[in-house]
């Protein structure tokens, strides 16, 4: 949008939150309080997003990275209408319009901001805020109107009388400013309250004083519009988002055995015909290709799972991929950029870790296979594991197609297991095994007739 730019006030410790992190850096359902804020403002298309940060500022200015936004920083903390005086100097070079949002409303849509947007653009207003009924308003600042209907004030929780209180209509902090009465209305703003802090909602008032317009747009959601103050409400609102992401995985084709046990995401992609069971967990920018199941109590992380997987029950994956028609789990991890083949195998206690598998390899049970380059149609034993760590590096197992490790096998890398080659069951091998060859590396065993009568001679009883 053309002469419109955008503030988000995200400075604020959040001390309900009882939190070492600033309370927009809060996820829900995998993603940071404020980015979510940020996408919807961004989805506007203003000419320059400011971000006004204070604490934790460094970390709220990494869960933007990788979004075009200009941070503004607020020294001391003293409330939302000085967080809008540190962004009014960079304002004031601009033409236009503000629209100024707090960073702590995440459940905000597009939609209703180019909403209140155009209305402001249509009024003759110098400002337009969101306004909604709460149910039970408590904690947000009540919107006065006079006789006429028309806004006359914004007062806060703390400031208002019993009678104010009764109000319901409530201030969720979506405001839209012409520049030039903006910057003039917060030069006016003092600290005369319950809390010593300058509100951005006395600028209301101010303005109604000075005969400005002030336009308050009734707003029909209220669950859409209201802030996270504490871990409870962290909870509901991402519990919310949940359900929503939720709803929609089903509308586009996707089975959730039990939507309210099923915690996807909101990045996470899930193809049709995808059966999710109760207890799975979606994170990050995980992705599941078409007629996959995940079965429960698995995690999938940051992961490129292929169409017609099987994940059994209890699995941990992240940042990997799985290859079509393979099965994973019972109770296996991938990890570490892990990359499985196609109609793979890799069962129950079963870690594979930054290494490669072809098409068609199995690993049925109880291996740890780390550091390894592993091709195609190669059967890894029960219990074989690859000795990847030699005490000061990570060395890499390298297995060639149509290999058979054969079961409790022991591969101390760096090694080389040729094309279509053996290793014997129990078998410590410390040298390359050439292509096709058969390699024993055990002791040889030897049985002792008679042994054990000879032992118990040996001992008779007292
Ligand atoms: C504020 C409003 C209240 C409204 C409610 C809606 C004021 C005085 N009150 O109260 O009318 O109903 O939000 O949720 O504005 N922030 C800064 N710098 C500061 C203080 C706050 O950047 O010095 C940021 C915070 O990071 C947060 C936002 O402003 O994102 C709101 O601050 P918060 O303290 O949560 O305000 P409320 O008490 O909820
Ligand atoms: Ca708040």
């Amino acid at each position: 949008m053309e002469n419109l730019c955008a503030v988000i006030l995200a400075a604020g410790k959040g001390t309900r939150m009882r939190s070492n992190r600033a309370k927009v850096l809060h996820n829900l359902c995998g993603t940071p309080m404020l980015r979510l804020v940020y996408s919807a403002v961004a989805a506007l298309e203003p000419e320059q997003v400011f971000v006004v940060i204070g604490q934790d500022a460094e970390r709220v200015c990494g869960s933007l990275e990788g979004f075009p936004a200009y941070f503004v920083h607020q020294k001391e903390q003293l409330g939302t209408g000085h967080a809008a005086m540190a962004a009014g100097e960079l304002l004031s070079q601009r033409r236009g319009h503000a629209l100024v949002v707090f960073g702590d409303a995440p459940r905000i849509k597009a939609a209703t901001l180019r909403k209140l947007v155009q209305h402001h653009r249509n009024s003759k207003a110098v400002t337009s805020l969101l306004t909604a009924l709460a149910a039970d308003p408590f904690g947000y600042g009540r919107i006065l109107r006079n006789p006429q209907g028309k806004i006359e004030a914004i007062v806060e929780e703390r400031d208002a009388t019993p009678e104010q209180r009764k109000i319901r209509e409530v201030n969720p902090g979506f405001y839209c400013f012409q520049i030039p009465d903006l910057i003039d209305a917060l030069g006016k703003l003092t600290n005369n309250n319950a809390q010593k802090e300058y509100y951005i909602t006395d600028l209301v008032a101010i303005q109604r004083q000075d005969g400005k317009e002030v336009e308050a747009v009734l707003h029909d959601d209220f669950e859409e519009l209201r802030g996270i103050n504490t871990r409870r409400e962290l909870a509901e609102l991402s519990r919310a988002l949940s359900k929503q992401k939720n709803l929609e995985l089903m509308e586009s084709g996707v089975t959730l055995i039990d939507p309210d046990c099923a915690y996807v995401d909101l990045d996470v992609v899930v193809e049709k015909d995808v059966i999710l069971y109760p207890m799975v967990t979606l994170e990050g920018r995980t992705r599941i290709g078409e007629g996959t199941v995940v079965r429960s109590g698995t995690r999938i992380s940051n992961s490129r799972i292929a169409p017609e997987v099987e994940i059994l029950e209890s699995c941990l994956i992240t940042d990997s991929e799985i290859g079509s028609g393979t099965t994973v789990g019972p109770s296996a991890r991938v990890r570490d950029q892990a990359v499985i083949g196609s109609r793979c195998r890799i069962g129950n206690f079963v870690e594979i870790k930054k290494s490669t598998l072809g098409d068609g390899t199995k690993a049925a049970h109880l291996a740890y296979v780390g550091d390894a380059v592993i091709g195609r149609n190669v059967n890894i034993g029960a219990g074989t594991i690859t000795c990847n760590f030699d005490g000061q590096r990570k060395n890499v197992t390298t297995i060639e197609d149509d290999a058979f490790i054969g079961t409790d096998s022991q591969l101390v890398a760096p090694v080389r297991i040729g094309r279509g080659a053996y290793v014997a069951a129990g078998s410590c091998i410390t040298e390359d095994v050439p292509p096709e060859a058969l390699a024993v590396a055990r002791a040889r065993q030897i049985n002792k007739e008679g042994w054990v009568r000879r032992k118990l001679m040996r001992t008779e009883p007292k």
